[in-house]
């Protein structure tokens, strides 16, 4: 079973965040977000490029929205720097800081490219973590409200597809990479959980913000969002399968979507002292800011086998250097579940399973269980590319795996799921949020290294031209 046809109105796109592609850290009234300094400290430790110049977009947009017209983008999902618009993280606003977000978004309506907005993408104001350590304080929330109310309101004309925050199941995991975290509050795990709780109030105000505001509005989150696979077919195994999914998948999507925290993992978090301080009327405010739509940002699917009581808790391992192999650990839940490699998968140079037929997996399941419209706005391969003495970059491997999973999406949306949007990671190169430059994801190139931004000059891949002939017949000719 599989029809060619994708909808007219199908939006191809791309997306890129605001701290990993704008640069311009400090420029025209722009403070510092956490990302700025989190990633200071990368460069310090790991030689991984920081977010000062980037590829230099906050300079460079008006080329990159020609390229993406080029190609034929229908969309682009892009988020705003909170600290760019208010570098205080409130008060007043930064006239010069918002005309950027004007002038992009008149740039891509006048090119017919529709604007998805994030509004929050990891680079929380470092002033709200010097006040109250950001994310931390439940103080954030009325502060996001202020950024939230102000954004919304001065694009409801122009931006009708909103996404709130990204990737909060990605913040939980590595939340010392997407969040400032202090030293001494590091082996507090019931904060992740705390934070997350933050965060599903804030995003509950923009979606009502959204609601209000926006004539014919759509809001929803970005969601990080990997299937979980049983290592074997032991009972025990797909048991852990099942808690995975409700700790990582669940736990997120009904609160999105039903306004409540999933049981079996609300049980667990309990047991292990790591459950959220709820406060009254949370839950309510929860139900209120019901999601019209899930963005999905999809890159690996999961495996797990049965992890016995008495073993160690311990959260996600990262791949710092691109060699295959070198990831420094897995996640452990014990009694619930702790995550393996999948034996059947090949994986990436930094070891992310590569698995198309887990996106067509993912979208079927949670269109039976929701019901609600569904976008990716996130899907790529991180890879190493070479300018070659041509001036190009032959990237066929990224085309097989864009093309692979654009076939996968396709047969979910065969079997009935809606799929709003296609918008891969990323338009064009940007800075990895785990490991520097040199992991790269676009179909533009941008040429610099992790140690010399250069001019970061703008080459199109052979991806580029392959994506663009996709788009022009609207998803039949790949
Ligand atoms: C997603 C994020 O988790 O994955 C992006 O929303 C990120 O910001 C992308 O860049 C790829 O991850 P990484 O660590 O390779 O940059």
């Amino acid at each position: 079973m599989y029809n060619k046809e994708f909808p007219e109105d199908f939006m191809w796109g791309a997306s890129t965040s605001a701290y990993q592609v704008e640069g311009a850290a400090f420029t025209n009234g722009k403070k510092p977000s956490q990302q700025d300094i989190i990633n200071k400290e990368n460069y310090k430790k790991r030689g991984f490029a920081t977010a000062e110049i980037a590829s230099d977009h906050y300079h460079h947009y008006k080329e990159d929205v020609a390229l993406m017209k080029e190609m034929g983008f229908k969309a682009y999902r892009f988020s705003i720097a909170w600290s760019r618009v208010f570098p205080d993280g409130v008060g007043d606003v930064n006239e010069e800081g918002i005309q950027f977000y004007r002038d992009l978004i008149d740039e891509l309506l006048a090119n017919e490219i529709e604007p998805i907005v994030t509004l929050y993408h990891y680079d929380l104001p470092w002033a709200l973590v010097e006040k109250y350590n950001g994310w931390l304080s439940r103080e954030v929330v009325k502060d996001f409200e202020y950024y939230a109310t102000y954004i919304i309101e001065e694009f409801k004309d122009k931006v009708k597809y909103w996404t709130t925050i990204n990737e909060q199941s990605i913040i939980v995991q590595f939340w010392t990479q997407k969040c400032f975290i202090p030293e001494e509050l590091r082996s507090n795990d019931q904060l992740r959980y705390q934070i997350n709780h933050h965060m599903n109030l804030a995003h509950a105000i923009a979606c009502k913000l959204v609601h209000e505001k926006v004539k014919d509005g759509m809001v929803g989150s970005a969601i990080g969002y990997a299937p979980v696979y049983p290592l074997t077919s032991s009972p025990q195994d797909a048991m852990a399968a099942q808690n995975a999914h409700d700790l990582h998948n669940a736990f997120y999507l009904d609160i999105y979507f039903k306004g409540i925290y999933t049981k079996s993992a609300m049980a667990y978090l309990e047991s292990k002292g790591l459950a959220p301080e709820i406060e009254p009327g949370d839950m309510e405010l929860i139900k209120e800011g019901y999601s019209d739509f899930l963005a999905l940002n999809y890159y690996y699917s999961d495996c797990v086998k049965a992890c016995p009581e008495d073993d160690e808790l311990r959260f996600a391992g990262v791949n710092w250097t691109g060699v295959k192999g070198a990831m420094d650990g897995h996640e452990h839940q014990p009694g619930f579940f702790q995550m393996c490699a999948n034996p059947e998968l090949e994986t990436s140079d930094w070891d992310w399973a590569i698995d198309p037929t887990g996106l067509e997996y993912l979208l079927r399941d949670i269109y039976t269980r929701y019901n609600k419209p569904l976008m990716i706005t996130e899907n790529g391969l991180g890879a190493y590319d070479t300018l070659t003495e041509d001036g190009r970059i032959h990237d066929p491997y990224r085309v097989e795996y864009l093309k692979n999973h654009i076939k996968a999406m396709k047969k979910a949306m065969d079997y009935g799921v809606e799929v709003l949007a296609y918008c891969p990671w990323s338009a064009i190169d940007l800075l990895s949020t785990s490991n520097g430059i040199k992991k790269r994801y676009g179909f533009i190139y941008v040429d610099r290294t992790d140690d010399d931004p250069k001019e970061c000059k703008r080459i199109k891949k052979d991806s580029f031209y392959w994506y663009k002939k996709l788009i022009e017949s609207n998803g039949i000719d790949f």
